[in-house]
């Protein structure tokens, strides 16, 4: 899409993601390779620089994420600047020729880093500045035809650069809000040393994925599968922007396990969108029957996919009856998608089986993902940028499998009918708390089980439910919210006084990682 493309090697740490997304904020694309990644792919990337990030505690532990030989020597033959981050910093020292030592001093937190000489990597900041360090192995003795850096009290070696080849590596992280001058390092790195020009622009991008579009799908009808979410609007009004509105039909599956009235309201959005082909189709017995029993989330994610995908070439069938051949089916798949279903890399291991990245090949239809390379907050402001109504805009990520994994155990009609009345108190409470905006995702779960409670005079018995509020920059990772306990206690008590099935009220305190965001 854009010329200008930094790779960033993964070793396996999420900070990968913070790094990708650090370029981004300073307008260069950037791609997260596997740390094994072919030497024809990086040539394929064309990279204008490359990160070599953070990743396990030691180079030299077994099995340490090494990249391959061909990929060094290429990337070193050819001068691409390069950045080596923690991990990254010591594997580069290491295949340099210098020395790491295991579990010296470590340093973990802020970190007082002195800059010894001026750089280009370093301009700009001061000679000594607040950096955030987490290591415990370090650079003893840097490469031969290499210059230190800086140095801290610990850390003797904490940044180097080779003499003649435009490698620089520092042992503390740049890419986290901590270090006091982290983006200016960045920004140094990607300005100064790749000598990037600025070419991403959320406006460039929504020009090029049309021009794209209407360079791809030629002819033919595009069948679009559509929620009410932005992933999925977006996509529509891009491919509706590319190639009119004629060719373009749009599909909301209400699957029984969607929200309260999200079908209908998904209808009338896309309509007042401007688009002529809206389809609802109602099938709702088919996946609750095919449900009927199921327990282990992955099983019901595939399950879905499956149904999910019948329905859609089904629907394609009929209408090319009408309207002619269907020979696309476009989704509104993100970055993260691809990441957390496994399909970027070895490393980042598959966490769950996003249906539209895992199963979308049961489809006949040629797939096309606009949206493929963005993060959702790209996304977001995109979507902005396109004139996309600021409700779509701000409403929080719902997963594909919809209700189904927010109901823990079998999935029934009845345990849907609850927890889409919890659900619709949650949101309420939360708009009016003006709170809404401020969180990534606030939404209930129902447990698998009931629990004693007393109301009235009287003994219950009753299903318990889980409140899951997190607060994230891109779902890679998230914190639980720390909301205050007035609003825990009004949601509370508004659940379990309207909606008679429950007595019962959790709040989740779990960060991602170790847990996710969904509770499946
Ligand atoms: P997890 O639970 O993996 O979720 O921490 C990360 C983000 O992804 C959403 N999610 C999905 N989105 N299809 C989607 O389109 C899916 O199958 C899916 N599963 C999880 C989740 O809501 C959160 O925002």
């Amino acid at each position: 899409m854009a010329k200008e493309t930094v790779i960033v090697f993964d070793f396996g740490s999420q900070y990968a993601h913070l790094i990708a997304r650090r370029i981004r904020e300073l307008k260069v694309y950037s791609e997260i390779v596997p740390f094994d990644v072919s030497l024809e792919r990086v040539k394929s990337l064309k990279p204008v620089g490359v990160v070599f990030s953070g990743g396990p505690d030691s180079v030299y532990v077994a099995n340490a994420p090494i990249p391959r030989k061909e990929v060094v020597d290429w990337i070193l033959g050819e001068n691409i600047p390069t950045l080596g981050i923690c991990y990254g910093h010591q594997l580069l020292a290491l295949i340099l020729g210098g020395r790491v030592k295991r579990g010296v001093k470590g340093e973990y937190g802020y970190t007082v880093l002195e800059v010894l000489r001026s750089n280009e990597l370093f301009q700009k900041t001061p000679k000594r500045q607040v950096v955030w360090m987490s290591h415990r192995d370090a650079v003893v003795e840097p490469p031969p035809a290499s210059i230190v850096l800086a140095k801290t009290a610990n850390t003797p070696v904490a940044a180097f650069k080779l003499r003649e080849k435009p490698i620089y590596c520092v042992q503390f992280h740049p890419e986290v809000r901590h270090t006091e001058y982290g983006l200016k390092i960045l920004e140094n790195f990607l300005y100064s040393v790749c000598k990037c020009k600025g070419l991403w622009s959320l406006t460039n991008i929504a020009q090029e994925i049309v021009k794209d579009l209407r360079r791809t799908v030629k002819d033919g009808n595009v069948l679009i599968a559509v929620s009410g979410g932005i992933d999925s609007t977006t996509t529509a009004c891009l491919m509706k922007e590319a190639i009119g509105p004629e060719r373009v039909h749009l599909v909301v599956i209400d699957t029984g396990l969607l929200r309260e009235g999200e079908a209908e309201k998904a209808r009338e959005l896309y309509e007042k969108l401007g688009f002529k082909y809206v389809h609802l189709v109602d099938a709702r017995k088919t996946f609750l029957e095919r449900l009927k029993g199921v327990t282990d989330p992955e099983e019901k994610r595939r399950i879905i996919s499956e149904k999910y995908f019948w329905v859609l070439d089904e629907k394609a069938r009929e209408l090319s009856m009408k309207y002619g051949p269907f020979k696309y089916m476009a989704q509104g798949t993100i970055y993260p998608d691809r990441v957390e279903s496994g399909a970027t890399g070895r490393s980042t291991a598959k966490i769950k089986s996003h249906h539209n990245v895992v199963l979308a090949h049961l489809s006949s239809l040629k797939k096309v993902e606009p949206l493929k390379d963005l993060y959702k907050d790209e996304v977001r402001r995109l979507a902005s940028s396109i004139g996309i109504p600021r409700e779509v805009v701000v409403k929080h990520p719902f997963p594909g499998p919809g209700l189904a994994i927010r109901v823990i155990g079998e999935v029934t009609e009845e345990k849907l009918r609850i927890l889409r009345k919890v659900d619709e108190i949650v949101k309420e409470e939360f708009k009016k708390a003006g709170l809404y905006e401020q969180v990534w995702q606030a939404f209930p779960v129902l447990l698998p089980f009931k629990t004693v409670g007393v109301m009235g005079d009287e003994r219950t018995y009753r299903y318990a439910i889980a409140i899951r509020v997190v607060v994230s920059e891109d779902a890679m990772t998230a914190e639980f919210a720390k909301l205050p306990w007035s609003l825990l206690e009004r949601i509370s008590t508004r659940i379990v006084n309207e909606v008679e099935e429950v007595n019962r009220v959790l709040y989740d305190i779990t960060n991602k990682p170790p847990a996710t965001i969904e509770f499946e």
